[in-house]
C-alpha cells in the first residue's frame, strides 16, 4: 500500500461529495496536512471542521475556480503554510445538462470556465510550484466516465469532460518529456452519490445566470431533469468510489475509474465505430427506465 503518512493535500471543490470523502480517507490513510478550497463558504467552513476532529491541520480558502488570482493566492498559501503539496486534486466541477442545441451559449461558458479552465488554471497554479519542490507528487484532474463514453442530453458537460482526458493526457506527457518528478492522473467516476445534481445553484451569481426562461421549459430539458434524477438508483455510495481510485492510484493507472466496467464500454466504442463501422448508440440502463416509469406513475 501507498505510504501516505504526513501528506499534503489540496482539494478544490473540497466541500463536498468525492473531493470531501477523498480528503476524510486520505486523513485516514496517514495524510497531515490538508488545504481545501471551494465556492460555498458554510459547506466548506462545515467540512473543514469535521476534516479536523480527524486530528490533522487543515487551511481552508473560499473561491471561485473562475478566478485566475484567487487559484494562484490558492497555490501560495499552500506552498507558504506546508513547503510542498505531495497530491494536487483538481476536482471543482459543475454538470447541467440540456439537448445540445437548446443550452443556452451563458451555459455552455459557464460549464467549461469551471470545468475545463478551472482545472486549466489548477494546473498553472500548482504545476511550476510541484516541479521546483523537486519530488515525487501527483496532481489529479477529475473528469467523468462522460470525459470517456457519451450519452444523448449532455452535450456540455461531455465535452468538458473530454477535454479534462485529452489535456491530462499532454500534461503526462509533458511532465514526463521534461523528466520532472509529477505525475499526472485524470479520475473518471462513474455515477457516484454526491451533490453534483444541485449543480445549477453553484452558478455565478445574478440574474442573468439564473436557469429561467423558455430555454429551461422545453420538453427536452424537462425530460433530461427527470433522466439526471432518475439517475440516483446508479449511485454508487461516495466512500466506495473513492476507495476505488486509490486503488486504480495504487496500482499506477492513469486513468482512475470508480467503476470498472467503465473500461469495457470505452474499448466497445471504439469497436463500434472502428470496426463495426457504426453510429453513435446509447442505451438507457434499465434500471434508470424502472426509476422513471416509477416516478410518473
Ligand atoms: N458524482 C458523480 O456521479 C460524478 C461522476 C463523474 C464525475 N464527477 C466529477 O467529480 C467532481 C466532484 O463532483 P461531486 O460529484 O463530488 O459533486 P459535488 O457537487 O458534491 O462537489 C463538487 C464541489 O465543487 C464545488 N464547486 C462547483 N463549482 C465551483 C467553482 N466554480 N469554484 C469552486 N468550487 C466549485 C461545489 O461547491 C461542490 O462542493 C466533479 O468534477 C464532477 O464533475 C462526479
Amino acid at each position: 500500500m501507498f505510504d501516505y503518512q504526513g501528506k499534503v493535500v489540496a482539494i478544490t471543490g473540497g466541500a463536498s461529495g468525492i473531493g470531501k470523502q477523498m480528503a476524510m480517507e486520505l486523513a485516514d490513510r496517514g495524510a497531515k496536512y490538508f488545504a481545501l478550497a471551494d465556492m460555498r463558504a458554510p459547506e466548506l467552513k462545515t467540512t473543514t471542521e469535521e476534516l479536523r476532529a480527524k486530528g490533522v491541520e487543515v487551511i481552508s480558502a473560499a473561491f471561485d475556480v473562475t478566478d485566475d488570482d484567487d487559484f494562484e493566492y490558492f497555490a501560495k498559501l499552500v506552498f507558504n503554510k506546508f513547503g510542498c503539496c505531495d497530491f494536487f486534486f483538481n476536482n471543482a466541477g459543475v454538470s447541467p445538462n440540456h439537448v445540445m442545441w437548446e443550452m443556452p451559449l451563458k451555459d455552455w461558458q459557464w460549464v467549461f470556465d469551471v470545468n475545463v479552465f478551472g482545472v486549466v488554471r489548477g494546473i498553472n497554479a500548482f504545476v511550476p510550484k510541484m516541479i521546483a519542490s523537486d519530488k515525487e507528487c501527483y496532481i489529479f484532474n477529475t473528469s467523468s466516465l462522460a470525459g470517456l463514453a457519451t450519452f444523448w442530453g449532455g452535450g456540455a458537460y461531455i465535452s468538458s469532460k473530454h477535454a479534462v482526458v485529452g489535456l491530462t493526457e499532454v500534461l503526462e506527457l509533458d511532465l514526463r518529456h521534461f523528466n520532472t518528478k509529477v505525475k499526472a492522473y485524470a479520475i473518471c467516476p462513474g455515477f457516484v452519490t454526491s451533490n453534483l445534481y444541485r449543480s445549477d445553484t453553484y452558478r455565478p451569481e445574478g440574474e442573468d445566470w439564473m436557469p429561467v426562461g423558455p430555454a429551461y421549459q422545453t420538453d427536452a430539458y424537462q425530460e433530461i431533469v427527470a433522466r439526471s434524477s432518475a439517475s440516483a438508483v446508479l449511485n454508487m455510495p461516495t466512500d466506495e468510489a473513492v476507495r476505488n481510485i486509490l486503488e486504480e492510484f495504487e496500482a499506477d493507472k492513469f486513468i482512475l475509474l470508480t467503476h470498472q466496467a467503465v473500461g469495457t464500454r470505452c474499448l466497445e466504442r471504439y469497436d463500434r465505430f472502428f470496426n463495426k463501422k457504426l453510429r453513435p448508440f446509447y442505451e438507457q440502463p434499465k434500471s434508470m427506465d424502472q426509476e422513471l416509469a416509477k416516478k410518473k406513475a
